[in-house]
């Protein structure tokens, strides 16, 4: 039996620091997995009680199953009064609801772009895009985010790296892994790069509600450009990854805002993916979207500062403090380190789990890892990885 060209790269995937993490499990090592996004294993879900109650109420109107393509009027209705709470102007028409943020790309790259084409994404980035694009039969071409300059968007090199193939402009703020934030002149930079170049933007903003010294999240959809897809959902936003439920809103040019959804109306109709129940529940869970945000976003900050205090110790590691999401990309050497060696070494050694700079497409040598831990440990472990990193460049250098 043969499998595809796709099976076969997507197997060869495996990597070594995986597999010696799977051993240090498997033998019963303590490892402490300091990447992790998951905010419930920090104890940190959407209250219970008021999950319950919105689930009860919603389990009667799911009853009959009436599927709509585009999504549940209800539901796209809240999330657009979301939007204009937010000050942006947008209707349920222009909202497309999906089974998550993942998907939502997929919808966006089978809509934008033709086999052997290509989306211009930031570098470094969430590695995401690469496995959604090779599904899709995308080409990604990359934009650089300036570490000096706190990784901000480089948009001489972006206007640069766009070809007569490239289709789509993905700008992620918050962004993974470095916690950038785009600001207002940043998007609109983008924005008449997009009008010069007639492209349309792909906005990330799953991070929105974890923001950091900042009032509010500058939008791509407040710029000029001519067509926006802002892509959200509730797996960061309300710490509920299982519900399965992303969203689109479509923004810009109304005769593009409209084409784009007759298709992705078609796109979805094929699947009809998304719960029927976990729709109905829309308009509660955006209404308490507040009851999660506020409550774990102290304690995040506290994080944050404790990541700060210890790392700004750490003797050889920079890093720019994140202004929203929950991952810091630490700055640890030059080209002399290897680091997947380095984070083998620190899961053996440190007993905790980082990702190298590599899995996110970084020039050498970076460290990325989430400070969204109980605070005495995420202080203990981050002592512990600086005082690993140290150990390992005094071993190497002698
Ligand atoms: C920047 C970014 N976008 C999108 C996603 C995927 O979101 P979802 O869980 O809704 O598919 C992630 C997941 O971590 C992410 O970090």
């Amino acid at each position: 039996m043969r499998f595809s060209k796709l099976a076969d790269r997507l197997a060869a995937k495996r990597n070594r620091l995986y597999t010696e993490y799977e051993k240090a499990a498997a033998s019963g090592r303590p490892v402490l997995d300091l990447i992790s996004t998951n905010l419930a294993q920090q104890g940190w879900v959407f209250p219970q009680e008021r999950l319950q109650a919105i689930q009860a109420e919603a389990a009667p109107r799911a009853q009959i199953y009436r599927p709509d393509p585009l999504g549940l009027p209800s539901a796209r209705e809240a999330i657009a009064d979301y939007y204009r709470t937010a000050g942006i102007p947008a209707s349920a028409e222009q909202v497309l609801i999906t089974p998550g943020t993942s998907l939502s790309y997929f919808y966006c790259f089978k809509l934008l772009a033709s086999p052997g084409e290509e989306i211009l994404c930031p570098r470094p980035s969430y590695p995401l895009f690469e496995s959604i694009a090779e599904l899709a039969g995308l080409e990604l071409r990359y934009y650089r985010l300036r570490e000096s300059r706190g990784w901000e968007i480089d948009l001489d090199h972006l206007e640069s790296q766009v070809s007569t193939r490239t289709r789509a402009l993905v700008v992620i703020s918050p962004h993974n892994p470095t916690g950038m934030v785009a600001g207002v002149q940043s998007l609109q930079g983008l924005a008449s790069i997009a009008c010069r170049h007639d492209l349309p933007v792909l906005a990330d903003e799953v991070f929105s509600e974890f923001l950091y010294d900042l009032e509010a999240l500058p939008r791509a959809a407040s710029t000029a450009a001519p067509l926006v897809f802002t892509l959200n959902g509730f797996s960061k936003m309300v710490g509920l990854p299982g519900l399965k439920l992303g969203w689109i809103l479509l923004s810009g040019r109304p005769a593009r805002v409209r084409r784009s959804l007759e298709v992705m109306e078609l796109i979805s109709d094929t699947f009809l993916p998304v719960n029927d129940l976990a729709q109905h529940m829309v308009r509660g869970i955006i209404e308490n979207r507040e009851a999660f945000a506020s409550a774990c976003l102290p304690w995040l900050l506290s994080c944050r500062r404790i990541a700060g205090t210890v790392l700004s110790q750490c003797p050889g590691v920079c890093f720019s403090p994140p202004r929203g999401g929950f991952y810091l990309t630490l700055k640890v050497g030059g080209a002399e380190v290897d680091e997947e060696a380095l984070c083998i070494d620190l899961l053996r050694e440190a007993g905790g789990l980082v990702h190298p700079g590599y899995f996110y497409d970084m020039a050498p040598a970076h460290l990325v890892l989430s400070f969204a831990l109980q605070h005495e440990l995420l202080s203990r472990s981050l002592k512990a990885l600086c005082d690993g990193i140290q150990g390992w460049k005094k071993r190497q250098a002698s």
